[in-house]
């Protein structure tokens, strides 16, 4: 849920902590500085004088006191560097850049200046208050209060009021309604990703996603290991076999365009509530970070929560696998044969290479049940992706160029980045079985390398002739260790933002 509350007036409501201003290159003023010098009785112009740290380059920000006659507590300088410069993405990492530097400060409501001469300003100041929004996220469920605060120090306060002051409120009121939904969905699928594994197993987090999809008007299916058994998900099942948590799958429905007869649009992705590795057990060290094998799926269930929160006029189907990889007697081994869903057979080699079985039957079933328009599935796949591209970009996979088009315009707008990788039969092949149809390590095992090729090899060998496929790791973007601008670490919420750009672009009636 949204914390932080966010508005827009044409007048300042004089009724924050501080007042946020904007600054260019060489301590150029935007045009609201000289309104809000008067409101402070010409103090501005005093600090901005005397500032020796302050030239108003991209993403400094200068907080200083006000004096008691002033209105506000405090005044920011926010620097935006070339005035020409600050395009959406900029002016949405702006807005990170703010919060990041509250930090600390206990500073509780912002009233931020909109420089109403920018192009767009509007737009820009929608996309500010979301760079705010998404910096200011937090996960604190499991903090009491009071462990919050040490002593000698104040009580911590954080930022819950941003509020926004520019001439065109109509335009920026209509556009952020639509924001709010995306970015439920954003924090909705960091929440799923934070969240630890004795908390969200497969059957409490299928209970969660009803929770959250079923007010806004989503089906929500959920098929049981009895109804998998019967549909013949050997892969998953068998993934899910060694833990005492059963698996799910669920199936979430939006039809936000009922006049519409043409396919859906399918969305699947990896819910490995937490991935040991299995009987081909992970080392100890950092294998708590498998908490986050299920941010395929958190990135599914909050891209359907942000369409169904703005009624997006879509078809959409999102699916996703949850089954926890754990050890036992009862667990999956090496060279155990399985059958998917698809009826191909499948050699184990490693235990640990469960997220492509348990995909293999949920894009298997979406074809089959769904016959959608495309499926594209995202999961944190392989640890080569991480090595390959770091935290940086998507690496996607794309049987179609003009799918992957779409999708790295969808990306370039939204700052989720991704990057194509080859999709090449050498990896389809390599993943053929000597002794089954398809095994689930390469043929040539390490020697082949190119280990998140072949894995997309693998879910290859399960998407049906003629269908446009998608496949983005999210190995590396699902979660990071360390602040970026408009993403605090840990669970990222990455994909949310850029397919719900990607339908209301390209599939979404208007
Ligand atoms: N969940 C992991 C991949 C992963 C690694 C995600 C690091 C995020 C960060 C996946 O299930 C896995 O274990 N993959 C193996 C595949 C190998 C056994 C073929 C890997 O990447 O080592
Ligand atoms: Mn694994
Ligand atoms: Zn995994």
């Amino acid at each position: 849920m949204m914390t932080l509350d966010i508005s827009f007036s044409k007048a300042p409501s004089k009724n924050a902590d501080a007042a946020v201003v904007c600054f260019y290159k060489g301590k150029e003023p935007s045009a609201p500085v000289a309104s809000l010098n008067y409101e402070v009785k010409g103090f501005v112009d005093h600090v901005l004088g005397k500032n020796k740290s302050f030239n108003g380059g991209f993403g400094q920000v200068e907080i200083m006191m006000l004096p008691e006659e002033a209105p506000y507590s405090y005044v920011i300088f926010l620097g935006c560097g070339d005035k020409d410069k600050v395009d959406n993405i900029k002016s949405e990492q702006l807005g990170g850049k703010l919060v990041a530097a509250l930090d600390g400060r206990n500073i509780e409501s912002i009233e931020f200046f909109v420089d109403n001469d920018l192009d767009g300003a509007a737009v820009k100041a929608v996309q500010i208050a979301s760079g705010v929004a998404l910096r200011a996220y937090k996960f604190e469920r499991y903090k009491s209060d009071d462990k919050n605060n040490k002593e000698d120090e104040p009580e911590k306060k954080n930022l819950e009021k941003a509020h926004f002051v520019l001439f065109d409120t109509t335009v920026a009121e209509e556009l952020f309604k639509d924001k709010a939904s995306v970015l439920e969905g954003v924090f909705l699928a960091r929440d799923l990703v934070n969240d630890p594994p004795n908390a969200l197993y497969p059957d409490a987090y299928a209970k969660r996603i009803k929770d959250q999809l079923k007010p806004l008007g989503v089906d929500v299916e959920i098929l049981d290991e009895k109804k998998m058994k019967k549909l013949g998900m050997g892969a998953l099942l068998a993934v899910g076999q060694g833990s005492d948590n059963p698996p799910r799958i669920v199936i979430m429905r939006w039809r936000g365009d009922k006049t519409s007869s043409a396919a859906p649009l399918a969305f699947v992705g990896k819910g490995v509530t937490f991935d040991t590795g299995g009987i081909s057990l992970k080392p100890g060290l950092g294998m708590e970070e498998m908490k986050m094998d299920m941010g395929g799926s958190a990135a599914v269930v909050g891209l359907i929560k942000a369409l169904a929160g703005r009624k997006a006029k879509a078809n959409v189907i999102g699916v996703v696998g949850l089954v926890e990889n754990m050890p036992s007697s009862k667990a999956y081994r090496p060279a155990d044969i399985i059958t998917s869903y698809s009826g191909k057979t499948i050699e184990v080699l490693n235990t640990d290479a469960e997220g492509r079985l348990v995909l293999a039957d949920a894009l298997s079933y979406v074809q089959d049940v769904y016959k959608p328009n495309l499926v594209i599935d995202l999961a944190t796949l392989t640890g080569a992706m991480v090595i390959a591209l770091g935290h940086e970009y998507c690496g996607t996979f794309s049987s179609d160029d003009d799918l992957w088009a779409q999708l790295e315009h969808a990306g370039k707008d939204t700052g989720e980045a991704l990057w194509r990788m080859p999709l090449d039969k050498v990896w389809k092949e390599e993943m053929e079985g000597t002794i089954t149809d398809v095994q689930n390590m390469a043929k040539g095992g390490a020697a082949t390398g190119a280990g998140a090729c072949t894995a997309a090899g693998f879910l290859w060998q399960f998407i049906e002739e003629g269908t446009v496929w998608a496949h983005m790791d999210i190995a590396g973007t699902a979660w990071i260790k360390k602040d970026k601008d408009v993403v605090p670490k840990y669970g990222t919420g990455f994909g949310v933002r850029v397919l719900e750009r990607f339908v209301s672009q390209n599939y979404e009636r208007t």
